[in-house]
């Protein structure tokens, strides 16, 4: 594969001195342009090496690097279609840093791109770059909007259902608020106090799964009051400077933590670690991911539970997905929603089953 590469980008060094001297070259230019000029696009060859690009919105996302990994293990356990070589950039949070990587990938000749937006509600250069140079895209875990999606036919999305996580994450708070009441509802009033500890403002995850979480609970028989909420990013150190604020402000009236994410969960144990609280004083704390580490925290009890993002299911799917699309086939084989999305389901992890998760690894 190493080989390969290197002869193409000994290919595109000559492109930039004498290339016109090159009768060779001319002639593979003079096969290249032909399909093009006739209409008909060359089927793939299954000794072809297929290129993917993978544009990330950041490289300090515990969640995607994580998924970025098992991405990665399709692509190394699976050597079907000949080479298969992959190429990752990060975005570091900007869109435009990430328009231009998109770019750059089609200017090196990129099979399929898959993009983990900075903005989801900003596709339309990414789109319009794909459509002209007909290049698909697999968008995935940042969900654009479905019209985004529909504006051109080899544009498909990758993830899971959000609504889907915040039911289960109320499930799940629901169910041990009722086996574990005392224990729980510290104060005895009957309500769960609880704070909320948001994603990225805008994100589908942090809206959605914030409103189901706590009205599943509500539908679920437990009486709960909103005490606190602070937006922390999906970032853990984030989260653990606001919950510590939220501790000073409500102190040990904080019964219950509802993080959209892992990461933020883990902030708001390590906020009470900080402050001292011996461990049977603390709230319950849940998050969402089933991240290494979240996992870890359920196993040991300072989480309470997590609900899992599938990312083997989701690098699967994406990887299969670029693989069809790189050769032409249809991507329908797949059991695409609407022909264009593919989510994994989310499953509740706690005490009880946690150990299942992390014999996965
Ligand atoms: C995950 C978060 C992650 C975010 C990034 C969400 O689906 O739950 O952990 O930070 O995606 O877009």
């Amino acid at each position: 594969m190493r080989k390969i590469r290197s002869i193409y980008s000994r290919m595109l060094n000559k492109k930039r001195g004498g290339f016109f001297q090159n009768s060779f070259i001319k002639a593979l230019l003079f096969c290249m342009v032909l399909p093009v000029i006739t209409g008909c696009v060359p089927e793939k060859k299954p000794d072809d090496e297929i290129k993917i690009g993978v544009c990330v919105y950041d490289q300090y996302d515990t969640f995607l690097t994580q998924l970025l990994e098992c991405f990665d293990n399709e692509v190394n356990g699976n050597e079907v279609n000949g080479n298969v070589s992959v190429e990752y950039v990060y975005a570091s949070q900007n869109q435009m840093t990430q328009n231009d990587q998109v770019e750059e990938m089609i200017e090196k000749g990129m099979d399929v791109i898959c993009v983990n937006l900075v903005d989801r509600t900003a596709p339309t250069t990414i789109i319009d770059l794909a459509r002209k140079n007909n290049v698909p895209i697999v968008f995935f875990n940042r969900e654009l909007v479905g019209e985004d999606l529909m504006q051109w036919s080899k544009l498909y999305y990758v993830g899971a259902d959000a609504y889907e996580s915040g039911r289960l994450q109320g499930e799940l708070a629901a169910d041990v608020c009722k086996r574990n009441r005392i224990i729980i509802d510290k104060n005895g009033d009957g309500l769960i106090q609880y704070v909320v500890l948001e994603g990225e403002a805008g994100h589908q995850d942090s809206i959605i799964r914030t409103e189901y979480s706590v009205n599943t609970m509500i539908d679920m028989g437990i009486e709960v009051e909103k005490i606190g909420y602070a937006i922390a990013n999906w970032n853990r150190a984030q989260a653990q400077t606001k919950m510590a604020q939220l501790i000073e402000r409500n102190g040990d009236e904080i019964e219950v933590v509802l993080a959209n994410n892992d990461d933020m969960a883990l902030g708001a144990v390590d906020a009470y670690e900080s402050a001292g609280v011996p461990k049977t004083e603390r709230p319950a704390v849940f998050g969402i991911d089933g991240t290494d580490v979240g996992l870890k925290a359920v196993a040991d009890g300072s989480m309470r539970g997590t609900v899992y993002n599938d990312k083997e299911g989701q690098a699967e799917a994406m990887y299969k997905l670029a693989i069809a699309l790189a050769n032409n086939d249809d991507p329908d084989e797949l059991g695409l929603v609407d022909g264009k999305y593919k989510r994994l389901p989310y499953t509740i992890v706690d005490v009880r089953n946690v150990d299942d998760y992390l014999e996965k690894k």
